[in-house]
C-alpha cells in the first residue's frame, strides 16, 4: 500500500472512500465544507443515527454524484466518549471522563487503531483500493499519524502463501491519502517510520506463521544472513561445531535429539558515533514438542510459535538501519527445534553452559532456559550496557495474565519501566512480575549448580530466576510473552495468528536513546 501525505482538500479526493476522523464536536471544521457540498445531507444523517463521535463509532454515507468520493465514512475519535473501558485496557490509559480532554485519552493508541480497523474493516466491505483519511485540526500529530498508517499496515495483514484461494477475494487498500492542514516534514518521517515498523511486525508475523517445516533453524540462520546483508550488519552464524567449540553445551543438549542441525545467530549493527550498546536475544525454537517429557497433542499444536522471541529480534534487526537506531545493537538469537530423538537429552542428564555453569535437566520441556542461558551468557562477555531477551518461556504467563498481556521482569526498575512505556505508546501490554528472591532456592539441584524446573508454582517467576544466573551484573530485562505472540481470535489491528508482539515496543525504545 502506498501512502500519500497531502494538503486538505477532501471534497475533490478522487478516491473510493473519504474518511473524516472526528472528536463531538464534529460540526467544526472541514466537516462543514463537506456537508456543505452535498446539501447538509451528511450532517442530517449524523443526527439520525444519533452519532456521539466516540471511538469505534462510525457513519457511512452515500454522496450518490454530488462528491468524487462515493462513500463518506465518518468516524469518531473522542475517547472522552467512551463509558467503559476495554478490558484491554490498563489503568493508567483508561479513557478519561466525558468533558476532559486530558492528552492521554486522546493519545490513547487504541483510538487511533480503532480508526485503523475501521479503514480496513469498512475499506474491504466497500471493496475499496483507494482511501483518504482527514485527521480533525490540531490532531495531526506525527505520533498520531504513525499510529494510523501502523495500524492500517498491520490490520491489512493477511498470511495467504500456503493458501490455494486468496483469504479475501477483494483487493484491499491500494492507495492511502492523508489530507492535512500541512504536509510538515515531520509527518512524512512519522509516515515513513510507521511503514518501517509495520514492515517490521509484519515480517515477524510471517516468520511465526509459517510452518516448523520450513522454518528450521538453517532457514533462520539463512534470514539473519539476509537481513545483515540488507541493513549492513555484522553477522557471525555458528553451525553444531562451532557450537560445540563455543562451550554451549545448554544449546547442544537441547538440539541433540533433532534432525535439523542448531544454530547460535549473531548479528550486530554499529552505527557510527554510537554510546551504548544494547544486546538482544530472542529464543529460537522452530519447534517445541517438548522432547522427552513429551507435550500432549493439544500443547504441541501450537508450538511452531516458540521462535517467536527470535522472530522479534530478528525483525527489528531488518529495519535498524532504516530506522537510524542510535545504539549498537547487539542480537542473539540461540535456535535449534526440541525433538525427543533417539539421542535426545534425557531428564537428570546434566549439561554446562558456555559461562561454566551446570544445569540440570530434570524437564527437557522447559527448553527455553537453556538455549537462552548460553545466549545471555555470550550476550553479557561482550559487556553491553543493557540485555533484553524476549521469549515464549511458560505456558503459566497466559494462565497469570491472559492473551492480551505479556510478562515483564529484569534487574534494572529504569529499564523495565521503560519498556512497559514503549509497549503502552504501541497498543501492547507489559505486565511486571517481582523476581521473588525467596523462590530461588527452588531451583538449586542435587548434583549440579541449578536445576531447569522449580517446584511446580510461579512458573514464570521460576523462568525468570532461572535466566538471571547468566546475565551477571549487566542490568537485564526478559520478556515473556508465550500468551500475545498469536492471537486466537482477531482484535484492534491484528489478524487471527502472529502478532508480532514486542517488534514496535522494541523499535520505539531503541530509538528513544
Ligand atoms: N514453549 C513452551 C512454552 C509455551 C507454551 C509457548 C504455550 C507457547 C505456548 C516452553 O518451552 C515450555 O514448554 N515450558 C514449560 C516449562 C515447564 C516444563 C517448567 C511450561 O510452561 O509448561
Ligand atoms: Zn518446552
Ligand atoms: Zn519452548
Amino acid at each position: 500500500m502506498k501512502i500519500a501525505l497531502d494538503a486538505k482538500k477532501p471534497g475533490d479526493a478522487a478516491v473510493d472512500v473519504l474518511v473524516v476522523a472526528t472528536e463531538r464536536n464534529w460540526k467544526a471544521g472541514v466537516f462543514a465544507v463537506l456537508d456543505a457540498r452535498v446539501g447538509g445531507k451528511l450532517s442530517a444523517e449524523i443526527e439520525r443515527q444519533g452519532f456521539k463521535a466516540g471511538v469505534g463509532e462510525a457513519v457511512l454515507f452515500q454522496t450518490h454524484g454530488m462528491l468524487p468520493a462515493p462513500y463518506i465514512l465518518v468516524v469518531g475519535i473522542d475517547a472522552g466518549r467512551v463509558r467503559r473501558s476495554g478490558p484491554d485496557e490498563p489503568p493508567s490509559r483508561r479513557a478519561a471522563p466525558s468533558g476532559s480532554t486530558a492528552e492521554s485519552a486522546r493519545s490513547a493508541p487504541r483510538t487511533w487503531y480503532k480508526l485503523a480497523q475501521l479503514v480496513v474493516t469498512r475499506g474491504r466491505e466497500l471493496k475499496a483500493t483507494r482511501a483518504a483519511i482527514v485527521l480533525p485540526d490540531g490532531h495531526c500529530s506525527p505520533h498520531a499519524l504513525e499510529m494510523v498508517c501502523e495500524g492500517i499496515l498491520l490490520g491489512q495483514y493477511v498470511f495467504e502463501r500456503l493458501k490455494s484461494i486468496p483469504v479475501h477475494r477483494t483487493p484491499a487498500l491500494q492507495h492511502l491519502q492523508i489530507m492535512v492542514d500541512r504536509p510538515a516534514p515531520a509527518l512524512r518521517d512519522a509516515i515513513a517510520r510507521a511503514e518501517r515498523s509495520a514492515a517490521a511486525t509484519c515480517y515477524a508475523r510471517d516468520l511465526i506463521n509459517t510452518p516448523a517445516a520450513v522454518v528450521t533453524p538453517s532457514y533462520l540462520a539463512e534470514e539473519a544472513r539476509r537481513v545483515a546483508r540488507q541493513q549492513r550488519l555484522r553477522a557471525r552464524i555458528l553451525d553444531a561445531a562451532a557450537i560445540k567449540r563455543a562451550g554451549m553445551g545448554a544449546l547442544l543438549g537441547v538440539a541433540q535429539g533433532s534432525a535439523q542441525p542448531p544454530r547460535f545467530i549473531e548479528l550486530i549493527y554499529k552505527p557510527s558515533g554510537a554510546r551504548h550498546c544494547v544486546a538482544l536475544a530472542g529464543k529460537g525454537i522452530t519447534f517445541d514438542s517438548g522432547g522427552l517429557s513429551l507435550k500432549n497433542a493439544d500443547a504441541m499444536a501450537s508450538q511452531k510459535r516458540d521462535m517467536a522471541g527470535g522472530a522479534a529480534v530478528l525483525a527489528v534487526m531488518s529495519v535498524v538501519r532504516d530506522l537510524a537506531i542510535p545504539v549498537e545493537v547487539r542480537a542473539y538469537i540461540p535456535s535449534t527445534e526440541n525433538m525427543p530423538g533417539g539421542r535426545a537429552i534425557k531428564p537428570g542428564d546434566v549439561v554446562r553452559a558456555c559461562n561454566g555453569t551446570t544445569i540440570e535437566v530434570l524437564n527437557t520441556d522447559a527448553e527455553g532456559r537453556l538455549v537462552l542461558a548460553d545466549a545471555l551468557a555470550v550476550a553479557a562477555a561482550a559487556r553491553p550496557d543493557l540485555i533484553i531477551d524476549l521469549a515464549t518461556l511458560t505456558a503459566a504467563v497466559r494462565t497469570a495474565l491472559g492473551t492480551r498481556y505479556a510478562a515483564i521482569m529484569g534487574t534494572d526498575a529504569a529499564l523495565v519501566q521503560a519498556l512497559i512505556r514503549a509497549a503502552g505508546e504501541c497498543g501492547e501490554h507489559l505486565w511486571e512480575l517481582p523476581l521473588v528472591p525467596e523462590y530461588r532456592g527452588d531451583i538449586d539441584s542435587t548434583v549440579a549448580d541449578i536445576k531447569n524446573i522449580g517446584e511446580g508454582s510461579a512458573g514464570t517467576i521460576i523462568g525468570g530466576l532461572f535466566l538471571r544466573e547468566f546475565v551477571g551484573k549487566i542490568p537485564w530485562a526478559h520478556i515473556d510473552f508465550s500468551s500475545t505472540v498469536v492471537a486466537d481470535k482477531p482484535f484492534d489491528c491484528h489478524p487471527r495468528g502472529a502478532t508480532g508482539f514486542g517488534v514496535r515496543p522494541l523499535l520505539r525504545y531503541l530509538r528513544s536513546f
